[in-house]
Protein backbone atom coordinates (compact mmCIF):
# COMPACT_ATOMS: atom_id res chain seq x y z
CA UNK A 1 0.00 0.00 0.00
CA UNK A 2 1.11 4.06 -0.69
CA UNK A 3 0.42 6.21 1.84
CA UNK A 4 2.04 9.85 2.84
CA UNK A 5 3.45 8.55 6.32
CA UNK A 6 3.12 5.28 7.77
CA UNK A 7 3.36 5.41 11.73
CA UNK A 8 4.31 1.81 13.39
CA UNK A 9 2.37 2.00 16.97
CA UNK A 10 -1.03 3.25 18.04
CA UNK A 11 -0.14 4.57 20.82
CA UNK A 12 -0.93 7.75 22.04
CA UNK A 13 1.57 9.22 19.97
CA UNK A 14 0.98 7.76 16.92
CA UNK A 15 -3.01 7.40 16.79
CA UNK A 16 -2.63 11.53 17.58
CA UNK A 17 -0.66 12.07 14.77
CA UNK A 18 -3.09 10.38 11.99
CA UNK A 19 -5.35 12.52 13.72
CA UNK A 20 -3.67 15.80 13.36
CA UNK A 21 -2.39 14.85 9.80
CA UNK A 22 -6.11 14.07 8.56
CA UNK A 23 -7.12 17.35 9.48
CA UNK A 24 -4.02 18.72 7.33
CA UNK A 25 -5.26 16.49 4.25
CA UNK A 26 -2.70 14.49 4.85
CA UNK A 27 -2.64 10.28 4.74
CA UNK A 28 -1.23 7.87 6.86
CA UNK A 29 -1.59 4.12 7.93
CA UNK A 30 -1.21 3.23 11.34
CA UNK A 31 0.06 -0.14 12.13
CA UNK A 32 0.23 -2.03 15.65
CA UNK A 33 1.00 -5.49 16.81
CA UNK A 34 -1.33 -5.79 19.49
CA UNK A 35 -4.94 -6.10 19.04
CA UNK A 36 -7.68 -3.58 20.01
CA UNK A 37 -8.26 -5.17 23.31
CA UNK A 38 -4.80 -4.95 24.35
CA UNK A 39 -4.48 -1.22 23.36
CA UNK A 40 -7.47 -0.39 25.12
CA UNK A 41 -6.56 -1.80 28.39
CA UNK A 42 -2.47 -0.58 28.47
CA UNK A 43 -2.10 0.41 31.50
CA UNK A 44 -0.46 3.48 32.31
CA UNK A 45 -0.59 6.98 34.52
CA UNK A 46 -2.93 9.25 34.56
CA UNK A 47 -2.39 12.85 34.48
CA UNK A 48 -2.54 15.09 31.49
CA UNK A 49 -1.16 18.55 31.40
CA UNK A 50 -3.05 21.37 30.51
CA UNK A 51 -1.37 21.84 26.97
CA UNK A 52 -2.39 18.27 26.29
CA UNK A 53 -6.23 18.98 27.07
CA UNK A 54 -5.75 22.09 25.31
CA UNK A 55 -4.77 19.61 21.80
CA UNK A 56 -7.60 17.41 22.61
CA UNK A 57 -10.04 19.62 22.50
CA UNK A 58 -8.93 20.85 18.67
CA UNK A 59 -8.24 17.66 17.69
CA UNK A 60 -10.32 14.71 19.15
CA UNK A 61 -13.81 16.87 19.45
CA UNK A 62 -15.73 14.16 21.15
CA UNK A 63 -12.93 13.25 24.18
CA UNK A 64 -14.22 12.86 27.19
CA UNK A 65 -11.11 14.22 29.66
CA UNK A 66 -13.17 17.03 31.09
CA UNK A 67 -16.19 14.92 31.38
CA UNK A 68 -15.27 11.46 32.71
CA UNK A 69 -11.91 13.20 34.06
CA UNK A 70 -11.29 15.05 36.99
CA UNK A 71 -9.77 18.48 36.95
CA UNK A 72 -7.13 18.69 39.60
CA UNK A 73 -5.74 22.57 40.69
CA UNK A 74 -3.03 20.94 43.11
CA UNK A 75 -1.77 18.36 44.90
CA UNK A 76 -0.07 17.86 48.48
CA UNK A 77 3.63 16.81 48.90
CA UNK A 78 3.52 15.18 52.74
CA UNK A 79 6.76 14.63 54.69
CA UNK A 80 8.00 14.85 58.30
CA UNK A 81 4.14 13.44 58.72
CA UNK A 82 2.33 16.82 57.72
CA UNK A 83 0.91 17.41 54.42
CA UNK A 84 1.74 20.70 52.70
CA UNK A 85 -0.18 21.89 48.92
CA UNK A 86 1.00 23.05 46.04
CA UNK A 87 -1.89 25.13 44.07
CA UNK A 88 -1.43 24.80 40.62
CA UNK A 89 -4.21 27.67 39.86
CA UNK A 90 -3.03 30.05 42.31
CA UNK A 91 0.57 29.69 41.35
CA UNK A 92 0.50 29.52 37.39
CA UNK A 93 -3.36 29.68 36.55
CA UNK A 94 -3.17 26.45 35.57
CA UNK A 95 -4.51 22.77 36.24
CA UNK A 96 -4.40 19.42 35.22
CA UNK A 97 -6.81 16.83 34.18
CA UNK A 98 -6.59 13.04 36.21
CA UNK A 99 -8.05 10.97 33.27
CA UNK A 100 -6.00 7.59 32.30
CA UNK A 101 -4.31 6.81 28.84
CA UNK A 102 -6.03 3.72 28.40
CA UNK A 103 -8.99 6.30 27.98
CA UNK A 104 -7.27 8.89 26.15
CA UNK A 105 -6.83 5.85 23.69
CA UNK A 106 -10.69 4.59 23.76
CA UNK A 107 -11.17 8.43 22.41
CA UNK A 108 -8.85 8.14 20.03
CA UNK A 109 -9.67 5.09 18.68
CA UNK A 110 -13.41 6.46 18.48
CA UNK A 111 -12.28 9.27 16.59
CA UNK A 112 -10.33 7.43 13.95
CA UNK A 113 -12.72 4.90 13.41
CA UNK A 114 -15.29 7.89 12.88
CA UNK A 115 -13.32 9.04 10.01
CA UNK A 116 -12.63 5.19 8.83
CA UNK A 117 -8.92 5.85 9.68
CA UNK A 118 -6.55 3.21 8.23
CA UNK A 119 -5.20 1.18 11.02
CA UNK A 120 -4.16 -2.21 11.06
CA UNK A 121 -3.91 -4.03 13.97
CA UNK A 122 -2.11 -7.41 14.53
CA UNK A 123 0.06 -6.32 12.18
CA UNK A 124 3.49 -6.59 13.35
CA UNK A 125 6.77 -4.10 11.85
CA UNK A 126 9.37 -6.34 10.81
CA UNK A 127 11.98 -3.76 9.18
CA UNK A 128 12.27 -0.34 7.24
CA UNK A 129 14.25 -0.22 3.89
CA UNK A 130 15.12 2.31 1.89
CA UNK A 131 15.47 5.19 4.44
CA UNK A 132 18.38 7.14 2.07
CA UNK A 133 15.55 7.24 -0.65
CA UNK A 134 12.15 9.48 -0.91
CA UNK A 135 9.74 6.35 -0.91
CA UNK A 136 11.28 4.09 2.58
CA UNK A 137 9.23 0.93 2.86
CA UNK A 138 7.35 -0.60 5.90
CA UNK A 139 8.11 -4.52 6.02
CA UNK A 140 4.89 -5.68 8.23
CA UNK A 141 3.63 -8.84 8.59
CA UNK A 142 -0.59 -10.18 9.32
CA UNK A 143 -1.45 -11.77 12.05
CA UNK A 144 -2.40 -14.60 9.23
CA UNK A 145 1.29 -14.55 8.05
CA UNK A 146 1.16 -12.33 4.95
CA UNK A 147 3.15 -9.81 3.88
CA UNK A 148 2.24 -6.14 4.16
CA UNK A 149 4.36 -3.52 2.69
CA UNK A 150 3.72 0.15 2.86
CA UNK A 151 5.42 2.72 1.06
CA UNK A 152 5.51 5.88 2.30
CA UNK A 153 6.72 9.43 1.67
CA UNK A 154 7.77 9.40 5.47
CA UNK A 155 7.74 6.91 8.12
CA UNK A 156 7.02 7.71 12.21
CA UNK A 157 8.15 5.75 14.76
CA UNK A 158 5.78 5.58 17.87
CA UNK A 159 5.89 1.71 18.57
CA UNK A 160 7.51 2.64 22.20
CA UNK A 161 10.53 1.36 24.42
CA UNK A 162 10.56 -1.78 22.94
CA UNK A 163 9.59 -1.67 19.42
CA UNK A 164 11.36 -1.69 16.20
CA UNK A 165 12.21 2.19 15.19
CA UNK A 166 14.37 3.28 18.13
CA UNK A 167 16.72 0.70 16.58
CA UNK A 168 16.66 2.00 13.12
CA UNK A 169 17.03 5.54 14.28
CA UNK A 170 19.79 4.58 16.72
CA UNK A 171 21.36 1.59 15.39
CA UNK A 172 21.57 -2.41 17.76
CA UNK A 173 23.02 -0.93 20.15
CA UNK A 174 20.10 1.70 20.58
CA UNK A 175 22.27 4.39 21.48
CA UNK A 176 20.94 7.46 23.73
CA UNK A 177 21.62 8.90 27.26
CA UNK A 178 20.73 6.32 29.92
CA UNK A 179 20.08 6.64 33.92
CA UNK A 180 18.48 4.00 36.25
CA UNK A 181 17.02 4.13 39.35
CA UNK A 182 17.38 1.66 42.27
CA UNK A 183 13.92 1.13 43.24
CA UNK A 184 10.81 0.66 41.80
CA UNK A 185 6.55 1.54 42.29
CA UNK A 186 4.55 -1.75 43.39
CA UNK A 187 0.78 -0.15 41.72
CA UNK A 188 -2.39 -1.44 42.89
CA UNK A 189 -5.98 -0.87 41.90
CA UNK A 190 -8.70 -0.89 44.73
CA UNK A 191 -11.85 -0.58 45.01
CA UNK A 192 -12.68 2.09 47.38
CA UNK A 193 -13.47 5.72 47.71
CA UNK A 194 -10.85 8.42 47.38
CA UNK A 195 -9.25 8.95 50.35
CA UNK A 196 -8.26 12.63 49.76
CA UNK A 197 -9.46 15.03 47.03
CA UNK A 198 -6.49 14.88 45.49
CA UNK A 199 -2.98 13.14 44.78
CA UNK A 200 -0.66 12.65 47.40
CA UNK A 201 2.71 11.96 46.81
CA UNK A 202 4.35 11.43 50.34
CA UNK A 203 8.33 10.44 51.14
CA UNK A 204 8.29 8.50 54.23
CA UNK A 205 11.04 7.24 56.56
CA UNK A 206 9.46 4.03 55.55
CA UNK A 207 10.06 5.38 51.41
CA UNK A 208 7.66 6.89 48.96
CA UNK A 209 4.01 6.56 48.62
CA UNK A 210 1.68 8.01 45.92
CA UNK A 211 -2.41 8.09 46.48
CA UNK A 212 -3.94 9.01 43.18
CA UNK A 213 -6.93 8.00 42.21
CA UNK A 214 -9.46 7.28 38.94
CA UNK A 215 -12.79 7.76 40.11
CA UNK A 216 -15.49 7.47 42.97
CA UNK A 217 -15.02 3.89 43.71
CA UNK A 218 -11.58 2.80 41.93
CA UNK A 219 -8.28 4.38 43.22
CA UNK A 220 -4.92 4.09 42.03
CA UNK A 221 -1.55 3.66 44.40
CA UNK A 222 1.86 3.30 44.46
CA UNK A 223 4.48 2.31 46.95
CA UNK A 224 8.15 2.52 46.63
CA UNK A 225 9.40 -0.96 46.57
CA UNK A 226 12.77 -3.13 45.28
CA UNK A 227 12.70 -3.62 41.34
CA UNK A 228 12.63 -7.46 42.46
CA UNK A 229 9.69 -7.50 44.56
CA UNK A 230 7.39 -10.16 43.57
CA UNK A 231 3.50 -8.82 43.08
CA UNK A 232 2.40 -11.15 45.51
CA UNK A 233 4.86 -10.90 48.05
CA UNK A 234 2.52 -8.84 50.78
CA UNK A 235 -1.08 -9.86 51.48
CA UNK A 236 -3.64 -7.21 50.89
CA UNK A 237 -3.57 -6.12 55.03
CA UNK A 238 0.03 -5.66 54.48
CA UNK A 239 -0.02 -3.43 51.60
CA UNK A 240 -2.84 -1.42 53.28
CA UNK A 241 -0.72 -1.05 56.56
CA UNK A 242 2.16 0.27 54.82
CA UNK A 243 0.12 2.82 53.06
CA UNK A 244 -0.90 3.95 55.83
CA UNK A 245 2.27 4.36 57.63
CA UNK A 246 3.71 5.66 54.79
CA UNK A 247 0.83 8.74 54.65
CA UNK A 248 0.50 9.45 58.43
CA UNK A 249 -1.09 13.06 57.29
CA UNK A 250 -4.45 11.10 55.85
CA UNK A 251 -6.41 8.65 57.05
CA UNK A 252 -7.03 6.28 53.99
CA UNK A 253 -10.18 4.41 53.24
CA UNK A 254 -9.28 0.83 52.63
CA UNK A 255 -11.15 -1.49 49.95
CA UNK A 256 -10.46 -4.76 47.65
CA UNK A 257 -7.19 -4.63 45.60
CA UNK A 258 -8.35 -6.13 42.20
CA UNK A 259 -5.02 -5.28 40.24
CA UNK A 260 -1.15 -5.26 41.39
CA UNK A 261 1.46 -4.57 39.26
CA UNK A 262 5.72 -3.11 39.69
CA UNK A 263 6.72 -0.65 37.40
CA UNK A 264 10.25 -0.31 36.53
CA UNK A 265 12.22 3.31 36.93
CA UNK A 266 14.59 4.49 33.57
CA UNK A 267 15.06 7.63 31.77
CA UNK A 268 16.25 7.33 28.45
CA UNK A 269 16.49 10.33 25.35
CA UNK A 270 17.97 8.44 22.20
CA UNK A 271 20.98 9.59 20.55
CA UNK A 272 18.66 10.73 17.47
CA UNK A 273 15.09 11.43 16.57
CA UNK A 274 15.37 11.14 12.95
CA UNK A 275 17.26 9.04 10.06
CA UNK A 276 16.71 10.25 6.81
CA UNK A 277 13.07 9.96 6.45
CA UNK A 278 12.44 8.79 9.73
CA UNK A 279 11.32 10.64 12.75
CA UNK A 280 10.74 8.93 15.93
CA UNK A 281 8.11 10.25 18.78
CA UNK A 282 7.23 9.39 22.45
CA UNK A 283 8.27 6.44 24.40
CA UNK A 284 10.44 5.59 20.98
CA UNK A 285 12.47 8.67 21.63
CA UNK A 286 12.43 8.79 25.03
CA UNK A 287 11.50 7.13 28.83
CA UNK A 288 10.50 8.91 31.99
CA UNK A 289 10.33 7.41 35.40
CA UNK A 290 6.58 7.85 36.57
CA UNK A 291 6.89 10.63 39.18
CA UNK A 292 4.84 13.59 37.99
CA UNK A 293 3.20 11.51 35.02
CA UNK A 294 5.15 12.98 32.20
CA UNK A 295 5.06 9.92 29.84
CA UNK A 296 2.34 11.00 27.51
CA UNK A 297 2.45 14.53 27.81
CA UNK A 298 5.90 14.92 26.31
CA UNK A 299 5.08 12.30 23.43
CA UNK A 300 1.80 14.89 22.41
CA UNK A 301 4.45 17.23 22.75
CA UNK A 302 6.62 16.11 20.13
CA UNK A 303 3.61 14.86 17.96
CA UNK A 304 2.15 18.83 18.24
CA UNK A 305 5.71 19.67 16.57
CA UNK A 306 6.65 16.81 13.79
CA UNK A 307 2.39 17.17 12.53
CA UNK A 308 4.02 21.14 11.91
CA UNK A 309 7.20 20.04 10.14
CA UNK A 310 4.84 17.97 7.81
CA UNK A 311 2.14 20.38 7.44
CA UNK A 312 4.77 22.60 6.32
CA UNK A 313 6.23 20.18 4.12
CA UNK A 314 2.94 19.42 2.05
CA UNK A 315 1.95 22.95 1.91
CA UNK A 316 5.09 23.85 0.29
CA UNK A 317 6.22 25.63 3.21
CA UNK A 318 9.67 24.06 2.78
CA UNK A 319 11.81 21.36 5.41
CA UNK A 320 12.87 23.75 7.74
CA UNK A 321 10.52 22.68 10.50
CA UNK A 322 11.34 18.64 9.80
CA UNK A 323 15.23 20.22 9.60
CA UNK A 324 14.85 21.44 13.58
CA UNK A 325 12.33 18.35 14.49
CA UNK A 326 14.89 16.81 16.40
CA UNK A 327 16.61 20.18 18.02
CA UNK A 328 12.70 21.49 18.62
CA UNK A 329 11.88 18.48 20.39
CA UNK A 330 14.92 17.87 22.62
CA UNK A 331 14.33 21.46 24.39
CA UNK A 332 10.71 19.90 26.21
CA UNK A 333 11.95 16.57 26.11
CA UNK A 334 15.12 17.11 28.09
CA UNK A 335 12.99 19.53 30.28
CA UNK A 336 10.60 16.80 30.76
CA UNK A 337 13.45 14.59 31.47
CA UNK A 338 14.63 17.19 34.53
CA UNK A 339 11.09 17.34 35.62
CA UNK A 340 10.81 13.31 36.26
CA UNK A 341 14.15 12.80 37.60
CA UNK A 342 13.99 16.04 39.86
CA UNK A 343 10.65 14.64 41.53
CA UNK A 344 11.78 11.21 41.61
CA UNK A 345 15.38 11.61 43.17
CA UNK A 346 13.37 14.42 45.73
CA UNK A 347 10.62 12.08 46.64
CA UNK A 348 12.68 8.49 46.96
CA UNK A 349 15.03 7.44 49.70
CA UNK A 350 17.65 5.25 47.85
CA UNK A 351 18.88 1.94 49.55
CA UNK A 352 22.33 3.37 50.40
CA UNK A 353 20.58 6.97 51.44
CA UNK A 354 22.69 8.27 54.18
CA UNK A 355 21.52 10.36 57.38
CA UNK A 356 23.24 13.14 55.18
CA UNK A 357 21.22 12.76 51.96
CA UNK A 358 18.32 12.51 53.80
CA UNK A 359 18.19 15.36 55.80
CA UNK A 360 19.31 17.35 52.50
CA UNK A 361 16.64 15.73 50.95
CA UNK A 362 13.98 16.75 53.50
CA UNK A 363 15.49 20.47 53.13
CA UNK A 364 15.23 20.37 49.30
CA UNK A 365 11.34 19.52 49.22
CA UNK A 366 11.16 22.82 52.20
CA UNK A 367 12.56 24.56 49.53
CA UNK A 368 9.51 23.92 47.90
CA UNK A 369 7.37 23.94 50.07
CA UNK A 370 8.41 27.12 52.26
CA UNK A 371 8.44 29.49 49.36
CA UNK A 372 6.50 30.79 46.69
CA UNK A 373 9.09 30.38 44.17
CA UNK A 374 9.72 27.17 45.00
CA UNK A 375 6.19 25.78 44.71
CA UNK A 376 6.08 27.96 41.22
CA UNK A 377 8.76 26.40 40.06
CA UNK A 378 6.89 22.53 40.89
CA UNK A 379 3.97 23.92 39.65
CA UNK A 380 4.88 24.42 36.41
CA UNK A 381 6.73 21.85 35.48
CA UNK A 382 3.73 19.64 36.56
CA UNK A 383 1.05 21.34 34.82
CA UNK A 384 3.55 21.49 31.90
CA UNK A 385 5.37 24.52 29.42
CA UNK A 386 2.45 25.57 27.44
CA UNK A 387 3.31 25.82 23.68
CA UNK A 388 2.48 28.69 21.49
CA UNK A 389 1.47 28.35 17.67
CA UNK A 390 1.05 25.12 16.72
CA UNK A 391 -2.05 25.10 15.07
C1 LIG B 1 -0.45 8.59 38.42
C2 LIG B 1 0.81 8.16 38.07
C3 LIG B 1 1.88 8.99 38.29
O1 LIG B 1 3.11 8.60 37.95
C4 LIG B 1 1.72 10.25 38.86
O2 LIG B 1 2.78 11.02 39.07
C5 LIG B 1 0.46 10.66 39.17
C6 LIG B 1 -0.63 9.83 38.96
C7 LIG B 1 -1.62 7.70 38.21
O3 LIG B 1 -1.43 6.60 37.66
O4 LIG B 1 -2.71 8.06 38.62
Amino acid sequence: IRTQVGIIGAGPAGLLLGEMLEREGISSVIIDTRTREDIEQTIRAGILEQSTIDVLDAIVPNHRARTAGYRHEGIELDFDGAGHRIDFEALVGQAVYLYPQHEVLIDLLVAADARNADIRLEVTANDVVDLDTATPRILATTKDGEPLEIVCDFVVGADGTRGISRALVNGARREGHFREYPFAWFGILTEAAPSAPELIYAASERGFALISQRNETVQRMYLQCDPEMPVDAMTDDEIWDEFQARVPATELKRGPIFQRDVLRFRSFVAAKLRNGPMFLVGDSAHTVPPTGAKGMNVAVADVVLLNRALREHYAGGGDAFLDSYEEDALVRIWKAQHFSYWMTSMLHAAPNETSYDHNRRIAELRTVTDSEAGRKFLAEGYTGWQFAGWE
